[in-house]
């Protein structure tokens, strides 16, 4: 059965972290997969996560299955993450939530509710998305669009642009939206700019789902969530995928959360009968290690201040690292204009260099990031900045 396979080009952004991971050379800078990596290159275990998952350990008595929807204390913590605290849409019983194996498995548990709905929906991403957004949606045999997102000129949105495309929607139309650290590019919407998006997703009756994988990165955990509670207040229906992976550090344990909100509590029940049905013909039941990390965390303030302080460090990080890189940039390319690094928001920014540069820099340099220059910020440390500003002065130059 198997022999007629054909062998196809691994997934981007994962065949990269390999090859850099087999590269021996001490002075590799690795920009690629988009995982948070402190001032030593380590990407560490939050110490609030250590001490929740110690906490965990030495109290769980029993591994028995929890169920499909995941941990009941994981989802409603998340809720409250998620839309704050004091949001109406958590007390109307409009809002389901299902815990989730990471970020991913939530897109494709929404994108499979969606195709059970409706089965000839379209899903429409921006140009670009993030890479795995493709098999992830169209995995679900839902057909994917286009629309028009990032301005190479200026290093932000085109947003005319996209608010024409989504202007020529069909009601029900699904518009997939990154609510903060837009992945690749790093340009985010500002608040007038979400405001806009949700007056013509409201005219057109289009269905948003936003994906939220960075919470707390950009500008803060309130911040970056802004736009899932301005659109959660308004509309009747809407999809959140989550991820606590970056925030929590959660990586490998594939923690995440997917919400639905419904037009009414009955329907809400509907839809929650359906997604657990879904979620059980896929992997039956999410891991539960994460979860409860969470959980833990988030229903005890003081290590939820404890995390939150944290994950404030590594924000603050990663802006400093945006400021130090265009001054590296300016000094050594300072034919070039790279000031929009300091604009963008969260792990990642597209430098806008060819692909040619990009493999030039990986060849000669040993700098890792994706073909289409994406580089992940975070990746960069106060040591091999000027390094790199050098590295992309010389290839920039050839
Ligand atoms: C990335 O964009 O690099 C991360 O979200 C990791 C992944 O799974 O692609």
């Amino acid at each position: 059965m198997f022999e007629q396979l054909q062998l196809i080009t691994a997934d981007p952004i994962l065949s990269l972290m390999a090859a850099c991971r087999a590269d021996p050379d001490a002075r590799k800078v690795d920009l690629g997969v988009g995982v948070y990596r402190d001032d030593h290159g380590e990407t560490p275990v939050p110490a609030a996560v250590r001490a929740a998952e110690a906490a965990l350990i030495a109290q769980q008595r029993t591994k028995t299955y929890v169920g499909p929807a995941g941990n009941p204390g994981f989802n409603a913590e998340m809720e409250k993450l998620v839309f704050g605290a004091a949001h109406p849409v958590l007390a109307s019983g409009r809002l389901k939530s299902m815990q989730t194996p990471g970020g991913c498995g939530a897109l494709r548990l929404g994108a499979e509710l969606i195709r059970q709905a409706a089965p000839a929906t379209v899903v429409h991403v921006s140009t670009p998305t993030w890479a795995n957004h493709v098999p992830l949606l169209s995995g679900s045999q839902l057909q994917l669009e286009r629309y028009p997102y990032f301005d190479a000129s200026t290093g932000g949105v085109q947003f005319a642009a996209l608010l024409g495309a989504l202007e020529k929607l069909p009601p029900a139309a699904v518009v997939l939206l990154h609510a903060s650290c837009h992945n690749p590019t790093g340009a985010d919407l500002a608040p007038d700019e979400w405001r806009a998006v949700l007056e013509l997703v409201k005219r057109r009756r289009l269905l948003p789902f936003i994906d939220m994988a960075y919470q707390g990165l950009g500008e803060g955990l309130e911040a970056d969530a802004f736009a899932i509670r301005l659109f959660a207040a308004e509309l009747p229906e809407m999809l959140c995928a989550v991820s606590c992976s970056k925030n929590f550090g959660l990586y490998r344990e594939r923690t995440g959360a997917l919400h639905v909100i419904n037009s009414s509590a009955q329907a809400g029940d509907a839809a929650l009968s359906q997604l657990v049905r879904l979620a059980r013909g896929m992997w039956s039941m999410p891991p539960d290690h994460g979860a409860e990390i969470v959980r833990r965390i988030l229903s005890d303030a003081t290590q939820r201040e404890a995390w939150a302080k944290e994950l404030e460090a590594m924000r603050v990080r990663i802006t400093s690292l945006r400021h130090e890189l265009v001054r590296q940039l300016r000094a050594h390319c300072p034919q070039r204009d790279f000031s929009f690094i300091a604009r963008q928001r969260g792990m990642f920014s597209f430098l806008g260099i060819t692909t040619e540069q990009v493999r030039a820099l990986r060849v000669q340099h040993h700098i890792y990031m994706t073909d289409d220059s994406r580089i992940n910020i975070a990746g960069l440390r106060a040591e091999n900045l000027e390094y790199f500003a050098r590295a992309a002065a010389q290839v920039l130059a050839a």
